[in-house]
Formats: C-alpha cells, structure tokens, sequence
C-alpha cells in the first residue's frame, strides 16, 4: 500500500462488474480511494489504511449461501460512515441484525424508479426535486428486514427498502447501484455521502504529481532507471514524471521499428531529448524489423516476430546502461486491480498488449509505476499537469506493432511509404473537420490488391485503402464512426490526389465483435 498523506476511502470489492465505477465516481469528486478485494481485508488492514469511510461494493453471490462474503466486523466498529451498495447492503444486514430473503420472483433488472419515505437525509440532498429518481437495479434476494436502527428513506416497486439508513452511526444501505449511468443523480448521490464523511477532495493531480516525485526519490534512491518509450501517452507521462523525481538517472530507450507513422519518430525525440532533456537512446531498428518481415503474411507471425525483436532490441540497449537496476512502466489501474474470485484467490489482469512484458523478470528489474493508482482520464490530467501539449495528450491509441498490421499480406517498404502518406491526409482531414477527439482511433489500412482507375486520359493500376474510425470507451467493443457522406467523398478525393501509389479508397463499417479495430 502506498503511504500517502491525504484522506483515503476504502472499497472493499465482493466482485461487482461494476465496482471501478465506484472508484471513479469518488475520484471525479478528488476524492482519493483504493479498491480491495474482501479476502484481502481484516482488523489489522483497515488500521493500517485508516480509511475516513468505507464502501461495501455489489457482487455475485447470495449472503443466504453457505460461506459467501462478509466484511470484517472491524468495518462496523471504526466509527466511520459506511455505504453498503447492493449486495453490500445485504451484507451490512445481515451481519448487523437484520434478515435477507431471495427474490422469488421479485427480482429487479435494469432501471426503476425509486421515491422518497423522507428526504430529509443528507444523503439524498438534491434528489426528488421530480418526486422520483431514476436508479438502476441488478439483484434477486432483497432485505426483508432492517438491522436495528436503520429506517426506510426511499423505496422502489419491487424493493421496499432501496435507500435504508441509520443516520446516527452513519451507515447507509441502498439496494440499488448509484455508481453507473443509469442511475442519473449518482454523482450527486456520491458528493452528498463523501461531504457527510468530511471529505474535503484533497486528491488533485499536483497533490499526485508532488507526492510522486517524492515515492520515486525514495524507491529509486542513487541507482538508474530505464524507460521504454513507446510515444504513447501512459509511457510518455510516467517518463516525464520520473525525469522530475530523479533527472538524469533517468534513460529512455525508444525502439523505432520502421513501423511508425509519419514524423511519429521525429516528434518523439524532439519533444523528449529536445524539449524535456530527458537522456533517451533512439534505437533505429527499421532494417532489422523490416527484413526479419520480408514475406511474411500471416498476422500472428508478424506480431511474434516484432514481439520478440522489440525485446531484443530494448534488452540490448538496456544492458548498455550500466546500474541499471529499475524498469519504469506506464501500467495503469485498471490492469492492476485485482478482481474477486470466488473459486480461489484474487486474480490478477495484466494488459495482454504490454510491448514489455516479461522484461523484468529476464532482466532481473525492479519496477517503477508511478501511474498504477489512475486511470487512463487521470493520466490525462496527469500529463496536462506536467506541461505535456494537449494534442499529444489525447491521441489516438497506436499498437505496438504499429503499421505492420495495417498492411494485411506482405510488408514491403513501398506499402509502408504509400500508408504512411494517406494516414496522413486522413488525419488531417479528422482534425481540419472537428472529429479527432470524437473519434476513439483512425486510421488508413492498405489492402493487399491493386485496382483499375483512371486519372487525366491514363490507366492507373494502384493499391486500394480502407479507412477506419471507430468510437469505443476501452477498445473492447467499438463501432464504426458515422461520417457524413460529404466527408468520405472530400477525404477520398484527398487521398487518391495527394497519394501516388492509391486510386481508391473505402471505408470500413464493421463494428467490433463482430470485427476487430485492427485489420489484423
Ligand atoms: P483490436 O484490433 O484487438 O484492438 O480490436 C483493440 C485496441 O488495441 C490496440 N492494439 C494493440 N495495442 N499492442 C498494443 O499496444 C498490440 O499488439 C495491439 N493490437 C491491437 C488497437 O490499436 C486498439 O486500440
């Protein structure tokens, strides 16, 4: 756990798909907090954290089941408000005295309606200026009793007691799930509970910015960290923060693999070496990356071949710098939360695109993370806060393998070149139009087959593109972006005027699933 000195909220996590959005929703409020898992939660832990309130989240399992979750009794007796949700409410029930039941028919899915039996409660200071809030329910057991002293403040069709309460202990119990969308007066909801328990939102990002600085000093102590930069924005954010903490110690080594798009490498240097001093090694592979790929076709052996080469390659540089004995990771929080499992111990997700990954262990590193405490919208803020130009900071995501797999069938140079010059004209398009930051990522893929066209009086015998754009919130799913048709039409005209080597220009609609965002 990390020391730090401002007031802290603990989650104590029972598996809910829909616990970060807790987190989230506390942290919109500067509110700092950390996510645990209940297994990983007992009387010594919560002194340690000194939590000035508590959560209790939703999750899977029934309280009327053998062996199923419980918070420590601890939880009830630090004198702190705590906020029970779902099946924390259960929770909160049953081991303070009061009965659960299953649903019986009486489940609830999805939105309903809840109305007030007194508004009065600080809680819900704001709601019910229309008589009744929207909320989004997800359970099948429900109370059929309160624990002593608790009463009833608001009740739905099918759960008489969806905002329960004992004002004077100040535990809250709802049945309903304020942290998601659906559930509109949320943020307001959240607001009033963390203001009842004295929040004052210290949790700022030069608050993190400074505190940061000061964990790395001391973690990192005289001894040299490496950094692998990859121009993305998470790696590019932890480099700059670690360059403040520790300046030269620091060395970046960016693996250029031929596979950029264009000016990416330039831009990437200048503003590290050039403009932030940050010692960067600029390894320039494109020779050894494109020839290991000459002929090679298939999708999973192109990833596997660049996969291992990038390693290699930044191990190489790596080794170079002597002392070396920290690695420095843009890792983020959402791939180190750990999730509940109820057939063993928590598991942990790790990103599976990590360029990396496996390099600490080969190398025998320690691991430096300044950013596994935010979120992707954090290290935004994050980046903002260090200087970083806004145009960087909301980028498009860019894979690690980079233009290779924009190019189904074999990569050749020549494709690369015709690629990288359309992607161009494409984005500038996006940008000229207003579009980027709508658009989740864009970008131009060239097709293996060349066409018939016709340019002035001659035959034009070209490669054909696809343009894609989609919106997502986290790249698991995606949809295509609904472009006008004016739009498509000037950006084609661009492309196959400004870009010898194309003479036409498609745009894919397939969202994901059923398709992918990459084409390979
Ligand atoms: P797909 O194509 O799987 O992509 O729908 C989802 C998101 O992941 C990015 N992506 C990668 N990122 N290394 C990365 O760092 C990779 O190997 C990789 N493959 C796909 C993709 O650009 C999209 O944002």
């Amino acid at each position: 756990m990390t020391q730090i000195s401002h007031q802290r909220l603990l989650i104590i996590d029972f598996g809910s798909q829909v616990t970060q959005l807790i987190a989230r929703r506390l942290r919109e409020l500067n509110v700092y907090c950390e996510i645990h898992p209940y297994q990983n939660v007992d009387a010594a832990f919560l002194t340690g954290f000194a939590p000035q309130a508590v959560v209790l989240s939703g999750g899977p399992a029934s309280v009327l089941d053998d062996g199923s979750p419980r918070a420590p009794d601890a939880v009830f007796t630090l004198g702190v408000p705590v906020l029970g949700i779902c099946y924390g409410q259960q929770v909160m029930m049953t081991q303070l005295g009061g009965q659960v039941e299953r649903g019986n028919g009486t489940a609830e899915f999805g939105r309903a309606y809840v109305t007030p039996e007194d508004a009065s409660l600080p809680l819900l200071d704001g709601w019910f200026s229309e008589g009744r809030e929207q909320v989004w329910m997800s359970h099948g057991d429900h109370v059929s009793e309160l624990a002593p002293g608790f009463e009833v403040f608001g009740t739905s069709p099918n759960a008489p007691f969806a905002i329960t309460a004992d004002p004077d202990r100040h535990f809250y119990a709802v049945q309903f799930h304020p942290e998601v969308h659906h559930t509109p007066g949320g943020k307001q909801f959240y607001a009033n509970f963390v203001k009842l328990a004295g929040f004052t939102g210290d949790w700022t990002m030069g608050a993190y910015r400074e505190q940061m600085i000061e964990e790395i000093r001391e973690q990192v102590g005289e001894k040299k960290v490496i950094c692998g930069l990859s121009g993305g924005v998470d790696s590019s954010v932890a480099a700059i923060l670690i360059h403040e903490a520790i300046g030269d110690q620091l060395t970046c080594v960016f693996v250029d693999h031929g596979l950029l798009r264009k000016n990416e490498a330039d831009e990437v240097v200048s503003m590290f070496r050039d403009h932030y001093n940050i010692q960067l090694i600029h390894a320039d592979e494109e020779d050894l990356f494109l020839n290991a790929l000459e002929g090679v076709s298939d999708p999973e052996v192109k990833r596997k071949t660049i996969g291992k080469l990038f390693i290699d390659v930044f191990q190489k540089h790596a080794d170079s710098i002597d002392g070396a004995e920290f690695l420095a990771q843009g890792t983020l929080y959402p791939d180190v939360i750990e999730s509940v499992s109820f057939s063993g111990g928590p598991s942990v997700t790790i990103k599976s695109h990590h360029n990396v990954g496996g390099l600490p262990e080969k190398m025998g590193l320690k691991l430096v993370e300044p950013l596994r405490e935010l979120f992707k919208d954090e290290v935004r803020a994050l980046g903002h806060e260090l200087g970083l130009p806004d145009h960087f900071i909301g980028r498009h995501p860019f894979p690690g393998p980079g233009l290779a797999i924009r190019c189904p069938g074999e990569i050749t140079r020549d494709k690369l070149a015709i690629l990288r010059e359309a992607d161009a004209v494409y984005l500038d398009q996006i940008r000229k139009h207003g579009l980027y930051d709508e658009i989740w990522q864009a970008f131009v893929a060239i097709l293996p087959v060349r066409t018939v066209g016709v340019m002035g009086d001659g035959r034009t015998y070209d490669y054909a593109c696809a343009l894609r754009a989609v919106t997502s919130v986290d790249g698991m799913t995606a949809d295509y972006y609904p472009f006008s048709h004016e739009f498509l039409g000037e950006t084609a005209t661009r492309i196959i005027n400004e870009v010898p080597g194309i003479n036409r220009v498609t745009y894919d609609i397939t969202s994901k699933p059923p398709g992918t965002i990459e084409w390979e």
